[in-house]
């Protein structure tokens, strides 16, 4: 998750393991150290910093000017002491620590295993180093070997590599962050600014394709074929605390813009272009034609619900419950039934109960999660991972948007496969979620609307999670009356409540049945003198009925429900701004629920 390198000056260990420490806000399951001279030493640790500063002594290792550290959170094998990084060579020449996913690592690990390589982990990171000691092993410099190794790698990554003996750390980078930073007594490199802002404010930001060699008083950075290339050195005006959420006031808002990235990491390899498939590996043993049921609690029960539609979308038998409720629901599972657990955290107490009685009554059961190795990921038959990395505001954003993507995925890998246009929507997904960040009227439709009694939300389809998504998200930071409602159930008591102080939120997609049905719905709230807020793509006439507009571009259903999204969780960010609410820790409410 995070990685800093140090070159130059006479403590690496101590700017290493510091900048560790100032990573740790991102959450990580273990970590590790390497300082190349004079002879490599590696030290690495399963949990917390302070088991790794149990196995390495800062003492004798003081006086040593270069080194790289990093904190692992698992995407690839469970958190242990053998994948936490930095990963070795087999000599232990090389050391090697890396954020991203090397998507086409097992080809190259099964052709390194055939060359005789033993591994020791199950990282995918694991093959850089080895491919690095292949090219020494042949001769090669050291950048020659980074610089052929790089080559090999298809995927994200930002890398850092140390050889034994060499004052230098090599480093590349492919939509993975990776920053330089150039200080008075040395230079640093990390996925992230806080890591070493207490030494320097300059840095330079590597873009995708960079290659930079680090030595303690220079950076040289370079395109893949060893051309150089100019990045401009710029100066950061953070303090430490700004920094750890890269500038944004809050981490809710940090995380919302990270959702382009984020969703790219749920899609990375599991979309193939060229033939037009969805392909999730690690579900291929899953053999289902029976009835699928989720359980979820809170935002992921949102998530369960737009999933189990999507499902029933494939002409499969698909429905969403509440995990608490799961049990006096009295729901028929048996072994015939796939139980599908849709959980961030992975440790939500209800959602496990729920998936322990399914288990109990002989279903198949499949953990869809953000954590590697959570109970939800050990105790299930099978575990999809969303990849949203750490999410540290309470209210969840960036995994709600992974863990639409990532059921949209399930759906094609247990339904047909996706049509071409299918394929492509979902591609275009994160570059869109960007443009609305860009272009967004959140904010100004927060100002308008920060004084309202209570605020509405109403969706058909697909955009029914959503409204009820966006509700909940409302309530949550902003303290307010707020609720969410399937458009059609408006009409049939709610509709009682709606007035001029209470804005309504249509999400209204497409010019089908489904739009026409809702704009009917947004006719009777408008005859009522609420507010509307349209959140719309366009294409229909909705706008002629609001007063506000929140835009989309033009997509499928199942895209527009994820952008609009989007736009609620800025809507309700900014009336919890202006409101001066507490958005990374509202009252009352905990990350993660480990009690029923
Ligand atoms: C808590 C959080 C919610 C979250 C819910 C389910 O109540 O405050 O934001 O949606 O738990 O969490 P999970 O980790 O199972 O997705």
């Amino acid at each position: 998750v995070g990685y800093v390198g140090a070159i130059g000056g006479n403590d690496a260990i101590d700017v290493v393991l510091d900048g560790l420490s100032a990573l740790e806000y991102r959450g990580y399951d273990s970590a590790g150290v390497a300082i190349p001279t004079p002879e490599m030493t590696v030290a690495k640790a399963a949990g917390e910093l302070s088991a790794l500063e149990e196995t390495v002594s800062r003492d004798e290792l003081a006086g040593e000017a270069v080194g790289i550290g990093h904190t692992r959170w698992s995407t690839h094998g469970a958190p242990s002491d053998d994948n936490a990084h930095p990963h070795c060579d087999e000599a232990g020449r090389v050391a090697v620590v890396h954020n991203g996913i090397i998507e086409n690592y097992q080809r190259l690990r099964d052709d390194l295993v055939d060359a005789g390589v033993a591994f020791r982990s199950e990282t995918d990171t694991e093959v850089i180093p080895h491919l690095i000691g292949r090219y020494l092993d042949r001769g090669a410099d050291p950048e020659e070997a980074f610089r052929l190794a790089v080559d090999h790698l298809e995927g994200s990554y930002a890398i850092a590599a140390v050889v034994e003996g060499s004052e230098t750390v090599y480093a590349a980078r492919q939509d993975s962050p990776l920053v330089v930073g150039l200080g008075d007594h040395g230079t640093y490199l990390a996925s992230d600014v806080p890591a070493f802002v207490e030494h320097t404010d300059r840095v330079r930001y590597l873009e995708d394709g960079d290659i930079a060699r680090l030595s303690a008083d220079s950076v040289a950075v370079t395109d893949v074929e060893g051309r150089p290339v100019d990045r401009a050195t710029e100066t950061v005006a953070w303090d430490a605390e700004d920094a750890e959420k890269s500038g944004y006031d809050h981490y809710m808002l940090k995380e919302i813009h990270e959702q382009p990235s984020s969703l790219r990491q749920c899609l990375r390899g599991r979309i193939d272009e060229l033939e037009g498939t969805v392909d999730l590996p690690e579900l291929d043993t899953i053999d289902h034609d029976g009835p699928i049921q989720f359980v979820a609690c809170g935002t992921s029960y949102h998530a369960a619900l737009f999933g189990a539609e999507r499902l029933r979308t494939g002409g499969m038998d698909a429905h969403a419950f509440l995990a608490s409720e799961y049990a006096s629901d009295r729901v028929p599972v048996d072994e015939d039934t796939l139980v599908v657990g849709v959980t961030q955290s992975g440790e939500t107490a209800d959602t496990l109960r729920a998936l322990r009685e399914a288990d109990r009554a002989g279903a198949t059961t499949l953990a869809v999660t953000n954590t590697v190795a959570s109970s939800a990921a050990r105790e299930c038959d099978h575990t999809l991972y969303i990849r949203a990395g750490p999410e540290i505001g309470v209210a969840a954003t960036k995994t709600f948007a992974s863990q639409q993507l990532a059921l949209a995925l399930l759906a094609f890998e247990l339904g047909d496969g996706p049509t071409r246009g299918e394929l492509e929507a979902l591609r275009d997904i994160p570059g869109q979620v960007q443009t609305i960040l860009e272009t967004t009227d959140a904010r100004a439709v927060a100002e308008t609307f920060v004084d309202a009694d209570a605020y509405f939300f109403i969706g058909r389809g697909y955009h029914h999670p959503v409204a009820l998504e966006g509700a909940l998200k409302m309530k949550e930071i902003t303290y307010r009356h707020a609720e969410g409602f399937a458009a059609g159930e408006l009409k049939h008591g709610p509709l009682a409540l709606v007035t001029e102080q209470t804005p309504v939120f249509a999400v209204v997609t497409g010019a089908g049945e489904t739009a026409r049905k809702t704009i009917g719905n947004v006719k009777e709230v408008e005859a009522r003198d609420a507010p509307v807020v349209a959140i719309t793509d366009g294409t229909s006439d909705v706008a002629r009925y609001a007063d506000h507009v929140l835009e989309l571009p033009a997509v499928d259903d199942l895209g527009a429900s994820v952008l609009a999204n989007v736009q609620l969780q800025l809507v309700a960010y900014w009336v919890a701004n202006l409101l001066g609410r507490s958005i990374d820790k509202p009252r009352n409410l905990a990350k993660s629920v480990t009690v029923e």
